[in-house]
């Protein structure tokens, strides 16, 4: 854990607004006659917010007085505990999780983002709008990479869909917290992988149980299953084999229709992975961007990238590029920024 020291400018005083100093006395009144002490993390966390996210030091002390507790014990737990904030945060505090799961899913390109937008970690921005710090897992690894910005969770981020997240909440704009690429709660990515049968849950599957299995129902049988086809002239692909996600093969073309695009635009896309991309018969951001789910489980499939075209969002980049558009990350593949975007 990092050294957390109180800050340096402390304002003269501190007290509880009456309001909430009543809601301040119900949480005391919660604990057993001599145990007040216990309500310390409640209290301190109102008086953070009633401070504008932080906790100065008169806040400490004054939540210490009303509990009967030694200044040095508030102390240490407002030290200890990473939920308190010792110095003041910007409108928008951003945690950014750089947890193991949230960093193999590209938390450096959150940070990378948060620095670029912002400035240095735990500093205000100039503005007073945001401030960032990186922070140990917050629950949500099924989704991540993930950032709380102040009391909200957003989750499934990228480089891009991160950066006009902050550029939104700068310009004052609701967004809706939870996953930025559309998947509901943390469902898989690629969509249902089991229960896909409505019979498990509708009934009909005990139904047909208890009637017993009719004769011919005795062999197991395997559902044929259709195999894409590519178009002449694309490479032959390995067969995901069985237990793939429904997968339909996208439009395939032997050859560009004219120039091809710089697939290397889409954040994600290296010129290793583009080559591989023409290979399969991928030459235009407009394929990629008319991908359905089928289309993104097949492909998924074939490369072995377990999600990662939704995680850097390739379908909503490549609508953006498709329609003349520019992205943050292409305009740096542009200026010649990204080394690992150059042939
Ligand atoms: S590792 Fe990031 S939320 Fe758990």
């Amino acid at each position: 854990m990092a050294l957390r020291r109180l800050h340096h400018e402390q304002p003269e005083s501190f007290a509880f607004t009456a309001e909430n100093k009543d809601w301040a006395a119900g949480q005391i009144a919660k604990y057993p006659e001599g145990r007040q002490a216990s309500a310390i993390i409640p209290l301190l966390w109102k008086a953070q917010a009633q401070a504008g996210g932080w906790l100065p030091r008169p806040a400490i002390e004054h939540v210490a007085d009303m509990l009967g507790m030694p200044y040095i014990r508030a102390l240490e737990v407002a030290t200890f505990y990473s939920m308190f904030n010792l110095a003041p945060v910007g409108k928008f505090f951003v945690q950014v999780c750089g947890t193991t799961p949230c960093m193999l899913r590209g938390s450096d390109d959150v940070i990378a983002v948060c620095k670029d937008k912002i400035g240095p970690e735990g500093k205000v921005s100039a503005d007073g709008t945001f401030s960032w710090l990186e922070v140990e897992c917050l629950g949500a690894c099924c989704n991540a990479p993930m950032v709380q910005v102040n009391d909200d969770y957003y989750e499934d981020l990228t480089r891009e869909n991160f950066s006009e997240l902050l550029d939104d909440l700068k310009a004052g704009k609701a967004r809706t917290p939870g996953s930025l690429i559309g998947r509901k709660t943390s469902e898989p990515v690629g969509g249902l992988t089991s229960l896909t049968d409505p019979a498990v849950y509708n009934g009909t599957a005990t139904a047909t149980k208890a009637a017993g299995p009719k004769a011919d129902d005795q062999a197991p049988k395997k559902a044929a299953k259709p195999k894409p086809q590519a178009q002449e002239g694309a490479p032959a692909l390995k067969d995901p084999g069985e237990g793939a996600a429904a997968e339909a093969a996208p439009e395939l073309l032997k050859a560009p229709k004219g120039e091809a695009d710089d697939l290397k635009k889409i954040s994600g896309v290296g010129p290793k992975l583009e080559t591989l991309l023409n290979e399969m018969g991928f030459w235009h951001f407009s394929q990629i961007a008319a991908w359905t789910p089928e289309n993104v489980a097949w492909v998924d499939a074939r490369l072995k990238f377990k999600g990662r075209i939704e995680r850097d969002d390739w379908i909503g980049q490549a609508k953006i590029l498709a329609g003349g558009g520019e992205t943050e990350f292409s305009k740096r593949v542009e200026k010649g920024d990204v080394p690992s975007s150059k042939d």
